[in-house]
């Protein structure tokens, strides 16, 4: 794959991101991911200010490519976290939820290249005028939290390439060669993948969590939380248990007084299958084996090369 515009910008050989994601990524996915020619991305949503300091400098000592942070806005220690992220000089920031205008102005006075992530082609028209160097689109098959509006990755980053001039890393169901040449087709510049690398060693998430995931199959992940916090969750007790809830008529309030505090890391990083949330994307009934994150990223770069020059005619 040729350098495009939106690696040159980003100083790495493939478009391709390692997405943040609560208690999966730390440094040590974030370096091999950059080390395998992406970029790896620390995710601050699961981490205190200290530990995310200690990550950031961690990964520096792994790798000598460009490592970014995602800081999700919606987190308690968001303010902590931005500026550690300062501090640090980390030449990459992925910003969720939130406004643009917030904080893109001080990072790129800083020299830090400005990311936000977004799940309707309006909210990227905001964050081009605010002045980010490129956005995230991110539809509703990806893992985690997602837009209330639905809509999916086909329809999302088709629409918004139409709108804006800013570079569009495409994030929601890719996995594989195919799905990067479907997304780079719909006009994104690249893309940033989450569930895939949730999945790899090098992966933060308890073994159990990795092998749930392999196992999954396309009828495993649901939205859920609709009313609060619409997140993708994979099917196991504690979910059924928020469903029926949701299905009986109970309030925002009592969904989140359910889901309670701590489920995502009793869930993905303690692996309790039962009672904590495990979140993934829809791609995971894609995913039968735990790789290496480069693995992953030599299969995509292949497949998509194969698959960019094989087209069916019309
Ligand atoms: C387990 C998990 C945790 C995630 N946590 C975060 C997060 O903390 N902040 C964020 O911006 N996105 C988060 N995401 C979304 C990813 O960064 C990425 O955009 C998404 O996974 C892409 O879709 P995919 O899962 O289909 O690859 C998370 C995703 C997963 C699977």
């Amino acid at each position: 794959m040729q350098g495009n515009r939106l690696s040159e910008m980003l100083g790495v050989r493939y478009p391709i991101v390692k997405g943040g994601m609560a208690w999966c990524s730390g440094a040590k996915l974030a370096a091999a991911v950059s080390d395998a020619g992406g970029l790896g991305l620390i995710g601050g949503g699961s981490m205190e200010a200290d530990l995310f300091r200690e990550q950031i400098q961690k990964a520096r000592r792994l790798t000598d490519k460009p490592v970014g942070v995602n800081i999700p806005l919606t987190f308690r220690q968001s303010k902590e976290l931005i500026e550690v992220a300062a501090e640090e000089k980390v030449p990459v920031i992925f910003i969720s939820a939130g406004s643009p205008k917030r904080y893109t102005s001080m990072f790129k006075e800083l020299g830090a290249k400005v990311f936000h992530v977004v799940s309707t082609p309006e909210q990227a028209v905001k964050c081009e005028k605010a002045g980010v160097d490129g956005v995230v689109t991110e539809g509703f098959e990806a893992g985690g939290h997602n837009g209330r509006e639905e809509l999916t990755t086909m329809v999302l980053v088709a629409q918004t390439a139409r709108l804006v001039s800013i570079p569009i890393l495409a994030a929601g169901g890719i996995a594989s060669g195919r799905q990067l040449a479907a997304v780079m087709a719909l006009g994104a510049a690249g893309a940033q993948i989450g569930s895939r690398f949730a999945v790899t060693q090098e992966s933060s998430a308890h073994e159990k969590f990795k092998q749930y995931c392999v196992e999954a199959g396309s009828d495993s992940t649901l939205v859920v939380l609709k009313k609060k916090i619409p997140v993708r969750m994979m099917d196991n007790p504690f979910r059924a248990g928020l469903i029926e809830a949701e299905h009986r008529g109970a309030s925002g309030e009592e969904l989140l007084e359910i889901l309670g505090e701590g489920r995502p890391r009793r869930g993905m990083f303690e692996g309790d299958l039962v009672d904590g949330v495990l979140e993934i994307g829809q791609v995971t009934c894609m995913m039968d084996d735990i790789p290496t994150a480069k693995e992953v990223i030599d299969n995509i770069i292949k497949e998509y090369q194969e698959v960019r020059n094989s087209l069916p005619p019309l």
